[in-house]
């Protein structure tokens, strides 16, 4: 089923006491909201915490990454078990910082997709263009490999464990959005690809985020465009009020 998510992805950001203290904040201002589902994505070293915290809430809390590898000598990196005993079960895959900096290629987050699934854990996949590939006329074309690459070897089955974000590079941490059309033109693109390769049926019940700089003031014209179906939220996630602002937006 599509769901409508909204998701913080709070990259490096917040120690313990802080993520404590955002964490109580949200508690206390979350009201549920009906038909929306909330994630927030804390680093490693905050997410048992997190999890404990949000136990009793509907709050779902994800990693921002993990290795491909079961276990093993792979120094500094996190498998897919150690999340799920933690109780952590969606992992963002493939965010551009991820791609950019780290240097992950589509093979690699491949096979991190696969990890992921094959633990049963939900994966939000991320995706999108940079710039200079905006500026050539080539954002479809780029998407379209990269889910091609990533993501399209999954099986129809562990598609209802799959959620895409669309985050095109130079809208991310920069304070331009895509605008709602331009989001709505990518994600209807990105939904006719997926039904191309596994049928309208599986394409329909996708849910497909935006995320770049969305923000309280932004967020309700983007989310009321027919194929975008939540966010995917970096700095405004770092904040409660303007969070749950977003959140309420739908
Ligand atoms: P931003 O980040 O909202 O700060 O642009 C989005 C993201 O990187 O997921």
């Amino acid at each position: 089923m599509r769901q409508k998510i909204v998701a913080g992805n709070w990259k490096m950001n917040n120690d313990l006491a802080q993520t404590e203290d955002l964490l109580g904040q949200l508690k206390n201002q979350w009201q549920e909201n009906e038909g929306v589902r909330v994630i927030v994505a804390p680093a490693f070293t905050n997410l048992h915490h997190a999890f404990e915290s949000l136990r009793k809430t509907s709050i779902d809390v994800a990693a921002q990454n993990m290795n491909e590898n079961s276990e093993g000598a792979f120094t500094g990196e996190v498998s897919a078990r150690m999340l799920t005993s933690i109780g952590v079960k969606t992992v963002i895959i493939g965010h551009s910082e991820r791609r950019a900096i780290f240097r992950e290629t589509d093979e690699v987050l491949a096979k991190k997709v696969n990890a992921a699934l094959e633990n049963d854990m939900e994966v939000i996949f991320c995706c999108g263009e940079e710039l200079n590939e905006r500026m050539a006329e080539r954002h479809f074309e780029v998407v379209k490999s990269q889910l091609g690459k990533g993501i399209f070897q999954v099986s129809e089955a562990h598609w209802k464990k799959v959620v895409i974000a669309y985050e095109p590079v130079w809208a991310i941490g920069t304070g331009e959005t895509a605008s709602p059309e331009q989001a709505q033109e990518m994600h209807a693109f990105i939904r006719k690809t997926i039904a191309e390769k596994f049928g309208e049926t599986l394409a329909d019940d996708v849910s497909i985020l935006y995320g770049g700089s969305v923000k309280p003031g932004n967020a309700q014209e983007i989310f009321a465009k027919e194929d975008v179906d939540g966010g995917l939220i970096g700095g405004a996630s770092l904040k409660a009020e303007d969070f749950l602002a977003i959140v309420n937006a739908f």
